[in-house]
């Protein structure tokens, strides 16, 4: 039998923190007999996404495949990393109370292009026409995935870290990879370096036999359970993020982009999602379905503006030196 694959994606500096921190994973699940494959992000050159939705266009045509216009940089070897997993886990630090830059670069690339309701279909109707495999997507691409979360912060206080696992979701969501562990490790600059956190590399070592139990669960119902330290507020994404101000009790899951009601229990919050809203979840098959029919049908029915042209005269060059 073919071997499962791991990979670790790092955005943390060579043998710092997160790149230990994932290696002693990776270790766990290597021991564990699975494949594994590291990857230092910071050392490729991964060009920023340009906005012209090429490759969503292309999916949603039938003619693409996902494909970027970018083609010389080195997201190629993220993307086959990708395809080739069964399980991801990916490290970045905190910088900024939020994942790096450089996250955020990768994941505007991983994005829609890799949105498993725009290739699931576009695959679909390559098969069904008898093209060229080169012609449709990566039949790779919508298998089913795990991943894990880590996020380092040098800070001593945890709320220095207050969004990076929430924004780590940008990673994993669009491909529908489902997150069974997700871990911060805050005060990393009270210790040289986390070799000397036995405690926090034993815990990696049970992220790693996380995602092994995980590949090897017999049923999906265990393949996605939840095996993160806390539940968290949200019972999809296990984050504690509510976004208020819609009026009455209602709140709303950041990470998600679902509704719940807020409650106050013998003197402690409860927050309600329902079962309807959780499958809502863009994490969720149901709210990736709703978002990506929401944006076929925008582009048929987009309103032109008249004299566009004339309107954007007024703008050029203003205040570009
Ligand atoms: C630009 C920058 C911003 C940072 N901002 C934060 C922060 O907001 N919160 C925090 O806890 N640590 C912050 N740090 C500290 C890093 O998270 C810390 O150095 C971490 O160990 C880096 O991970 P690494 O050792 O794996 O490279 C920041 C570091 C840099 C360079």
């Amino acid at each position: 039998m073919e071997k499962k694959k791991v990979v670790g994606f790092s955005f943390g500096r060579k043998m710092s923190n997160t790149e230990v921190m994932i290696k002693e994973a990776l270790l766990e699940c290597e021991r564990a007999g699975m494949e594994i494959e590291f990857i230092r992000c910071d050392e490729l050159n991964i060009h920023i996404c340009t906005g012209c939705c090429a490759c969503v266009g292309g999916l949603m045509s039938g003619r693409g495949r996902g494909a970027c216009v970018h083609k010389d940089d080195d997201f190629h070897i993220i993307e086959e990393a990708l395809m080739s997993a069964d399980a991801v886990i990916v490290g970045s630090p905190t910088y900024e109370f939020a994942p790096t830059g450089n996250f955020k670069v990768v994941c505007d690339r991983i994005g829609p292009a890799h949105d498993k309701t725009f290739r699931g279909p576009a695959i679909e109707q390559g098969i069904a026409e008898g093209k060229d495999p080169s012609q449709y997507p990566d039949v790779r691409s919508t298998k089913p995935r795990v991943g894990a979360l880590i996020t380092v912060g040098g800070a001593r206080t945890e709320n220095w870290l207050s969004l990076s696992l929430p924004n780590m979701h940008e990673f994993t969501f669009p491909m529908g990879i489902d997150v069974i562990d997700q871990y911060k490790y805050f005060g990393a600059m009270n210790i040289e370096h986390v070799l000397g956190r036995p405690d926090v590399m034993d815990r990696m070592k049970t992220l790693g036999s996380h995602i092994v139990e995980a590949l090897n669960a017999e049923t999906e119902e265990e393949r996605i359970r939840y095996r993160g330290d806390e539940q968290g507020i949200c019972p999809v994404c296990h984050q504690d993020l509510l976004t208020v101000g819609f009026g009455g009790n209602k709140v709303e899951c950041p990470v998600c982009g679902i509704e719940g009601t807020l409650d106050i229990v013998d003197g402690e919050i409860k927050v309600e999602f329902s079962e309807e809203q959780q499958n809502r979840s863009r994490l969720r098959d149901g709210g990736k379905w709703e978002h990506s029919n929401e944006i076929r049908d925008g582009a048929m029915t987009q309103k032109k503006v008249e004299n566009l042209k004339e309107l954007k005269m007024k703008y050029i060059g203003v205040g570009e030196k």
